[in-house]
């Protein structure tokens, strides 16, 4: 057997080899999840070299998406943005991205929160050909369950009054029906 044949090829979104894990990063919380239409995921908490493939999502990401998720038209992702997107702490900030079997983050969850604060808010964005399949119902309930084993008790969400989607996808995951303020709806849901 040659070299070549000793290294197996790295599943979606794993290794290569000399990707690092930050310090703290938790690998209980990979998994591979099979979606509603038989699709398979590998879902795994962020990593820093993750932002190539994030920048790509956002540079491929439609007008509509961004503004679902960060309430502006034409948001713009700074070197800080990004930075901050990559670099958790996987306590009081975490983040689970699913890949794809080609290797494209096609879903992103994450939750924000500061030391010592029993809540966090969670973000959420699905790959426009990967919704409706149950992606983000899943990415939600690992995110919750990585939050309570971390000692928080509710997850906030934000989102835009008229983010349908948004809106039916948490109150089927169990977040209290929203309070709406200025176009905006706020919900939670204690974990
Ligand atoms: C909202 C969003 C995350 C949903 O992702 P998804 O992977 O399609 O959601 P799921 O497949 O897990 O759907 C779960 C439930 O939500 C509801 N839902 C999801 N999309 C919906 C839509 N377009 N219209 C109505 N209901 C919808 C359904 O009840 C669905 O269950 P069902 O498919 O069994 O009927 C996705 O549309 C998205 O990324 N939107 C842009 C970003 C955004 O709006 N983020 C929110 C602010 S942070």
């Amino acid at each position: 057997m040659n070299e070549r044949q000793k290294t197996p090829p790295s599943p979606p979104g794993q290794a290569p080899a000399v990707a690092a894990r930050p310090p703290g990063y938790p690998a209980e919380l990979e998994q591979t999840s099979t979606l509603r239409d038989g699709r398979a995921v590998f879902v795994r908490p962020v990593i820093p070299a993750d932002a190539l493939a994030l920048e790509r999502e956002w540079r491929d990401a439609d007008a509509e998406t961004l503004y679902q998720r960060f309430f502006t038209p034409r948001p713009r992702l700074d070197a800080r943005r990004l930075h901050a997107f990559v670099h958790v702490d996987y306590q009081w900030r975490l983040a689970l991205v699913a890949f794809a079997a080609d290797t494209r983050a096609v879903g992103i969850v994450r939750y924000e929160g500061a030391p010592g604060q029993e809540h966090a808010e969670i973000a959420i964005v699905i790959n426009p050909a990967w919704r409706r399949v149950g992606l983000a119902s899943t990415l939600l309930r690992l995110l919750a369950e990585a939050a309570r084993a971390r000692g928080l008790r509710r997850l906030t969400a934000l989102y835009l009054q008229d983010n349908q989607a948004m809106a039916a996808l948490l109150a089927k995951a169990g977040f209290i029906p929203p309070r709406v303020s200025a176009g905006v709806a706020a919900t939670e849901k204690a974990v």
